[in-house]
C-alpha cells in the first residue's frame, strides 16, 4: 500500500510568512460571534459609510449591466473626462483626462503604485491598517514618522527631515511618502499651511507623495481640505473613489490623478502594466456608473454634502461625549474616526490586566459590548492605549434605517434634534463609554498606589 506523504505547501515569505492575521479581522470575527450567539454589540469598530445607495446610481448600474465586455485596463475616455472635469470643478485641480486612471479600489491603486515606484516608503504612525502590510507584501522597508497627539497629528516636517536624515545613513534616500487627509484613525485633517509647508518640503526632497484622499468629501466644515497637489502637482498623486462619500466600498471603484508630464506618463505606463496583468479593468457596469457619479449632478452632489453632514453630527456628538467623560481625543474634522486615549487611566487598567490596546479593545468588547479598534492596527506603539472609534454603522445598520435617517436629516437638519430623536444606539454607546471611563477613575483612585513602570515605545517594524 502506498501511503501518502504529507508534503506541506510552501508559501512565500512576501505573501504568507510574517503577516499577522490583523486585530481588525479578529474583532470583526469576535462581533460577528457575538451577534451570532444573540449579544447585543454596540459596533464602533466598522469602518463603513452606509447611507444608501443614491437612486440614479443605482439606475445608472441597472441601466448598465448589459455592458460585459473588459475595458480600457486604465478607464473608459469618458469616464476620465468626466473626473477630470469633476476634480477641476470641485477641487480647483486644473488637470486633464490623460493624468486621470481608474482601478478596483484606491487599495489596488495604491498598492500597484507601490509597487511602481522606488524602494522605501515613509508612513505617519498611526496610519490606515492596509499601507504597511501593502509595503511588506512588496518587500520594501518602512520609515515610520509619529504624529503626536499634542500637535493635533499633524505631520511634524522638522521631526520628517530628522526622521529622514537618520534613515538616509542607513537606507539611501526614501523616496515615497503616503499622506492621508481627512485622516484614518484620527478625524483630523491637514491644515492648509501645513499642507503648503509640506509640499515644499517634499519638493526639496524629491518626494513622491502618495496623497489619499478618500475622504476629502467628507469633512465637518470646520477646516477646508487641501490636497498637496494644490502646491506640489509635479510629485504628488491624489487617490480617491466613491466608496466613502458615496457610501459604494462594494462597489470597488478607485481612481489616481498622476502628474502632468514625463513623470505620469511613465507611471501612467507603469500602471498599464500592471492594471493589465493583474486586475485587467475594472467591472464594466460599474465604470458606466461611475460616469453618473462624477458628472456633476446636482442632487447627487447635494446628497454627498448631506451624507457627510450626518456623519458629521454623528462624529461630534461622540467626541463631545469623550469629551466631557474627561478621555484626551483630538477635535475631528473629516471622515468618521475619532481616536481617544486612554493613558491617564493606566493605573486603574494595569490593575484589570490591560497594559496594550489590543488588551483595552478586547475589555471594552467583552465587558462593555463596545467594539473598537486598537490603536496598535494602525501601528501606534501597542503600550499607547489608543483606539479608534467609528461613528459610521451604529444607527445604520440596515438599509432601512440608513434610509430613515438620511429622510428625518432632509426633513429637519437640526443636530441635537437629529441626536436625540434618531440616534438611540449611539446615545446607548456613548452613556456606555461614559460608565467604562466613571469605573476607570474610580479604579484609578483605589490603586493609585500601584507604580507602573514606564514601558519604552518600540517602532513598529515591517519586518515582523
Ligand atoms: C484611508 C483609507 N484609504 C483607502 C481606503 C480604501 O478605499 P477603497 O475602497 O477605495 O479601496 C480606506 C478604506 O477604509 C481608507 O480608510
Amino acid at each position: 500500500m502506498v501511503t501518502e506523504r504529507f508534503r506541506p505547501f510552501r508559501f512565500s515569505r512576501a505573501g504568507i510568512r510574517g503577516l499577522k492575521v490583523s486585530a481588525t479581522l479578529e474583532m470583526n470575527e469576535r462581533v460577528r460571534e457575538m451577534w451570532d450567539a444573540g449579544q447585543d454589540v454596540f459596533h464602533l469598530g466598522f469602518g463603513e459609510s452606509r447611507f444608501p445607495v443614491h437612486p440614479k446610481l443605482a439606475e445608472a448600474l441597472r441601466a448598465n449591466a448589459h455592458q460585459r465586455s473588459y475595458l480600457p485596463a486604465l478607464g473608459i475616455r469618458e469616464l476620465r473626462e468626466t473626473i477630470a472635469r469633476f476634480y477641476q470643478q470641485r477641487f480647483q485641480m486644473p488637470i486633464s483626462p490623460t493624468q486621470v486612471v481608474v482601478g478596483p479600489g484606491s487599495k489596488s491603486l495604491l498598492y500597484a503604485l507601490m509597487m511602481a515606484l522606488g524602494e522605501e516608503v515613509i508612513l505617519t504612525q498611526p496610519s490606515w491598517v492596509s499601507y504597511a502590510p501593502q509595503a511588506h507584501i512588496l518587500g520594501k522597508p518602512v520609515l515610520w514618522v509619529p504624529l503626536q497627539a499634542e500637535q493635533g497629528y499633524q505631520l511634524d516636517i522638522d521631526l520628517l527631515r530628522r526622521e529622514m536624515e537618520e534613515d538616509k545613513e542607513q537606507w539611501g534616500n526614501p523616496e515615497v511618502l503616503v499622506v492621508n487627509s481627512p485622516h484614518n484613525p484620527t478625524g483630523t485633517m491637514l491644515a492648509p499651511e501645513r499642507v503648503r509647508a509640506l509640499a515644499d518640503f517634499a519638493r526639496q526632497e524629491q518626494l513622491m507623495v502618495l496623497s489619499d484622499e478618500i475622504y476629502a468629501l467628507i469633512t465637518h466644515g470646520t477646516v477646508p481640505h487641501v490636497s498637496v497637489a494644490h502646491h506640489y502637482p509635479e510629485g504628488t498623486i491624489v487617490l480617491g473613489g466613491l466608496s466613502k462619500h458615496l457610501s459604494l466600498g462594494g462597489w470597488r471603484f478607485g481612481l489616481a490623478i498622476l502628474p502632468a508630464g514625463r513623470v505620469g506618463e511613465a507611471l501612467r505606463r507603469a500602471l498599464q502594466n500592471i492594471a493589465s496583468s493583474i486586475w485587467s479593468s475594472v467591472s464594466a457596469p460599474v465604470q458606466y456608473a461611475a460616469v453618473v457619479a462624477y458628472s456633476g449632478d446636482s442632487e447627487i452632489d447635494e446628497y454627498v454634502d448631506v451624507c457627510a453632514q450626518m456623519h458629521a453630527i454623528r462624529t461630534r456628538y461622540l467626541y463631545e461625549t469623550l469629551v466631557e467623560a474627561g478621555v484626551p481625543c483630538v477635535e475631528p474634522s473629516g471622515a468618521f474616526y475619532l481616536y481617544p486615549n486612554f493613558n491617564q487611566w493606566r493605573v486603574s487598567l494595569v490593575a484589570r490586566g490591560i497594559q496594550t490596546s489590543d488588551e483595552l479593545a478586547f475589555y471594552l468588547l467583552e465587558r462593555y459590548a463596545l467594539a473598537s479598534l486598537p490603536g496598535s492596527a494602525f501601528g501606534s506603539p501597542p503600550e499607547d492605549l489608543c483606539l479608534r472609534l467609528s461613528s459610521s454603522y451604529l444607527d445604520a445598520g440596515t438599509d432601512e434605517k440608513a434610509s430613515a435617517l438620511v429622510e428625518a436629516y432632509v426633513a429637519d437638519p437640526d443636530p441635537q434634534a437629529f441626536i436625540d430623536n434618531h440616534h438611540p444606539r449611539l446615545r446607548e454607546a456613548a452613556a456606555c463609554l461614559a460608565e467604562f471611563t466613571a469605573d476607570l477613575e474610580k479604579g484609578q483612585q483605589r490603586n493609585v498606589k500601584v507604580i507602573v513602570p514606564a514601558v519604552p515605545a518600540p517602532k513598529p517594524s515591517n519586518l515582523d
